[in-house]
């Protein structure tokens, strides 16, 4: 029977947990042992109590789950000591970042392992319920607009009481993704005044079914900007400019600023510059969900609320999905437990078949070297 090994995360501040009792049972019951740390679902609300009571066994350190196991299942790239105590050729499944976690990937290279970073799943049918980068940017997109209410002095809906009315706030959201399409619905239910932007023509439909306004440069680049994979392609010079020139007439009239825009395997594009923010109300908030990849927002500062002079705060949280930690993980808990059922095979037997085109896809790791294409240069 195959061993699951979940420990605790180790890298930032990560709230989050790879399995919750609810998957482990799910898992257990697929024909998986699994092992968790203990402790690893604390910062996320889960109890060790309840992964026992699932079926789990408790390991007291994480190298005592990892070294009889012969899967792990993170959040986010494991760290040295938890690679270092894997199995030869233990498979490795977590939100491995490989883009950026170089030195991670490496090492798992190093030590033999199998890995899958949950980023590659491909976004087709089969694999919606694996989709990490979904399941995640859901939650950012929904956590963004609570952090720029909070930051934000005023209120969202229109307000008509006998002192007065209070008038709705505005909220603008810059990339209409997973996170973004959330953004525009969870600012709507707060009775916000909403308008949208992106490059990729069908998000337009999208927007304006969730009862929001579309403002985007629609020229021929715009009709051709989505790849075959449904990603936005990184715009030429000239788009951009034209882009910056409408956003800069709207951005100042906007209260709260959600940008979420971001391009597979590149830094974030810019999408609002010094003066477009300098242009903007006292008062006003921008929260920045591309911060990670190197914001969207000029004068934006990863992990800090950037101040400018006229008194615009600029949010620069990570992890937002890791302050919605019991949500999110059971979401990811869930996509990995789908994932798990791809290493088995049609009895019931761990049999991974690596010709499946989704493990082809997400596999970055293997016999010593970092097989991924997308990887390699
Ligand atoms: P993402 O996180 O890679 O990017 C966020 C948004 O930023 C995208 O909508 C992108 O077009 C936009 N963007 C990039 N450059 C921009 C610029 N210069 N200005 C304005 N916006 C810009 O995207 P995400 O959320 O991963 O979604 C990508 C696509 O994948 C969407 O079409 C989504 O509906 C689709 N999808 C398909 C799934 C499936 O299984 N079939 C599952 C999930 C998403």
């Amino acid at each position: 029977m195959a061993v699951i090994a979940v420990t605790k995360e180790r890298r930032g501040d990560e709230t989050r947990v790879a399995a919750t009792p609810e998957t482990v049972k799910k898992l257990i019951g697929a024909g998986f042992s699994v092992t968790v740390e203990a402790g690893a679902g604390a910062a996320a609300s889960f109890q060790d109590a309840d992964y026992e009571a699932a079926g789990a066994t408790l390991a007291k350190t994480a190298k005592a789950a990892i070294e009889g196991a012969d899967i792990l299942f993170k959040v986010r790239a494991p760290v040295d000591e938890e690679i270092a105590a894997l199995k030869s050729g233990a498979i490795v499944a977590a939100g491995l970042n490989p883009y950026v976690e170089k030195a991670a990937l490496k090492a798992l290279a190093d030590k033999g392992a199998t890995a899958f970073a949950m980023e590659f799943i491909p976004r087709i049918t089969r694999a919606q319920v694996m989709d990490m980068l979904s399941s995640q940017a859901n939650l950012a997109g929904y956590r963004a607009v609570i952090e720029g209410a909070e930051a934000y002095g005023k209120a969202m809906p229109m307000m008509m009481t006998a002192a007065g009315t209070v008038a709705a706030a505005k909220v603008f959201i810059m990339g209409v993704g997973v996170a973004g399409l959330q953004a525009i619905a969870t600012a709507r239910r707060l009775g916000a005044v909403v308008t949208a932007t992106d490059v990729r023509p069908a998000t337009k439909e999208q927007v304006e079914s969730l009862g929001a306004k579309f403002i985007a440069v629609e020229d021929e680049e715009f009709k051709n900007a989505q790849t075959a994979g449904g990603y936005a392609k990184e715009m030429s010079a000239e788009y951009q400019a034209k882009q910056a020139e409408l956003i800069s007439g709207h951005i100042g009239k906007q209260d709260i600023v959600i940008t979420t825009a971001l391009i597979p395997g590149r830094p974030a594009p810019k999408l609002v510059s010094a003066a477009q923010v300098a242009s903007m109300k006292p008062g006003s908030v921008i929260v920045d969900l591309a911060i990670e990849q190197g914001g969207n927002v000029e004068g934006g500062k990863l992990g800090e609320t950037a101040v400018t002079a006229n008194g615009v705060k600029i949010l620069g949280k990570p992890n937002l999905p890791g302050r919605i930690a019991a949500d999110a993980s059971a979401l990811y808990a869930r996509n990995l437990f789908a994932f798990a059922g791809l290493l088995l095979d049609k009895e019931g037997k761990f049999a991974p078949d690596y010709e499946d085109e989704i493990l082809k896809a997400a596999l970055v790791t293997q016999g010593g070297k970092i097989t991924n294409p997308a990887l390699s240069a």
